[in-house]
Formats: structure tokens, sequence, C-alpha cells
């Protein structure tokens, strides 16, 4: 089965809306300098809700290939809820994609596994691909076993929703802003976990084509260790995303295979 690579970049809580336009900008630059394929590995950017019109706007005068989503959405369509934000009015923007269950969100925001499971269900309402992140802590893995926490986490979304288009992301706590990436062979180690349960709960048809991306300290000097593993479809990248240059090189990684 053939998987359709994707190097996104969550930009976190950084970049307003003018320094949005100049990052996707420089990258689109870079990579058109670059003769990239936008075909062979998919490229895609998760700014802040306020810079998200002014994205839309420079992709979509430009005809860029870079695709975009936001960092989180409501579980609910619309109505009394101050400060959140509706899956369709994200998709009114054309917004492709959209994060739920970042670990940042779930500790600091208390999302539990059923809140993020509605949010999934939400984008999916909305004609959105939610990127459901899991992840664990070295503690977890050490305890209970490498995957067991993030196949937990990942369940309860497989339980409560339909099967559908998703994108799963793997970020170990220990590897997000660290500089400490895990290593390949651990990632894949949970990747493959996190296949089987999509396997287990909604077929190999939906789990064969269903991209797990890699997050946690990933750098263009490492970026292709993770894609050379049979259950690591990309990458969801933190930190080194907000260089347009470095980005690029994430992206343009099958370049560097083998370095
Ligand atoms: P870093 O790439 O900065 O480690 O962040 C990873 C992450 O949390 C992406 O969602």
């Amino acid at each position: 089965m053939s998987r359709t690579a994707l190097i996104a970049g969550n930009w976190k809580m950084n970049l307003d809306h003018l320094q949005a336009i100049a990052t996707v900008q420089k990258l689109a630059w870079t990579l058109k300098d670059a003769h990239y394929d936008y075909d062979g590995v998919e490229v895609a950017v998760f700014p802040p809700f306020t810079d998200l019109r002014s994205v839309q706007t420079l992709i979509s005068a430009d005809k860029l290939q870079i695709r975009f989503g936001a960092q989180d959405l409501s579980e609910h369509d619309g109505g009394a809820y101050t400060g959140d934000i509706s899956g369709a009015f994200l998709k009114a923007l054309d917004a492709a994609y959209v994060i739920v269950g970042h670990s940042e969100r779930r500790t600091m925001h208390g999302e539990t596994d059923e809140i993020v499971a509605a949010k999934t269900a939400a984008a999916v309402r909305h004609g959105l691909v939610p990127v459901v992140c899991v992840g664990e802590t070295m503690e977890d893995r050490t305890a209970r076993g490498a995957g067991v926490v993030p196949v937990e986490q990942l369940q309860v979304v497989l339980d409560s929703v339909a099967p559908a288009d998703i994108v799963v992301a793997y970020e170990p706590v220990w590897a997000i802003g660290s500089g400490q990436a895990a290593t390949a062979e651990q990632a894949q180690e949970d990747c493959s976990a996190l296949r089987r349960a999509i396997q287990t709960a909604w077929g190999d048809e939906r789990a064969a084509p269903t991209r797990i991306l890699y997050g946690g300290s990933v750098k263009s000097g490492n970026i292709a260790s993770f894609m050379r593993e049979p259950d690591i479809d990309g990458a969801l990248v933190g930190g080194a995303s907000l260089d347009a240059t470095e980005f690029a090189a994430i992206a343009r990684y099958k370049h560097h295979v083998g370095r």
C-alpha cells in the first residue's frame, strides 16, 4: 500500500498573520526553486487561528500547492461557546486538516480522550481531515510497554467515530520541544502498534491507507531515518517548521535519505 507522505508544520502559538504570510511565501519559493514534487510528499502548515484567513488568501491567490489546517476545533458545531472555533468555519476557509488532541492541549487544557474523540467526530462531520495526536511519557513506555498508552488513547477515537479518513500523529511527550527525538526504531514500534489498532477496529481497508506521522524534535538531520520506517508516513514538526528553509529541507527528505 503506498501512502502519500505528509510533512506537517504545527506552528503552535508562533507567528502572527504578517509573519505567516512571509513564512508561507518563503516556503513556497524555496520549494519552487528546488522543483518540489507536491504529489510525492504533501506539505501542510498549521498556523494559529488568526493567521488562517491570510494563509488561505495567499495560497489561493498564488495557486500554491501547500495545504493548511488549524490547531484545534470545537466539538460543537456552533452556539454559545465563547472563544471556540467551529469546524464549519474552518471548512469555509478551505482548511484541509485540523489537529486534535495535541499533548499540549491534553495537559494544559484538560482534554480527555473522550473530548478528543468528540473533536475528531466534529472534524469528520465538517469534511476536515483530523490529525489525531497521541503520545506517551517515558514512564508510561517503561511501565506499560511501547505503544500501550498511545493505542489506548486512539482506541477511544476508533470506538466512537465511524471509519473515516484520518491522520494519526505519534508524539512521545519526552521528545516534544526537547531536542531529544525518539529513535526511528522506537517510533516505528509505536506507529505499527497504532496501525494494528486501526486495522482491528476499522478493518484493513482503512488501516492500510491511514497515514501515521511521527512528531517530536524532527529536523532536517533526522527526518530521513524516520521516513525509512514502514509504518511512518510523515512528520508533525513543531519548532523546525517555523523556519521556512529548515522546514523545506525536511519536506525534501528524499534528497538526504542515506545521509
Ligand atoms: P517539536 O518539533 O518542536 O519537538 O514539536 C513537536 C510537536 O509537538 C508537533 O506537534
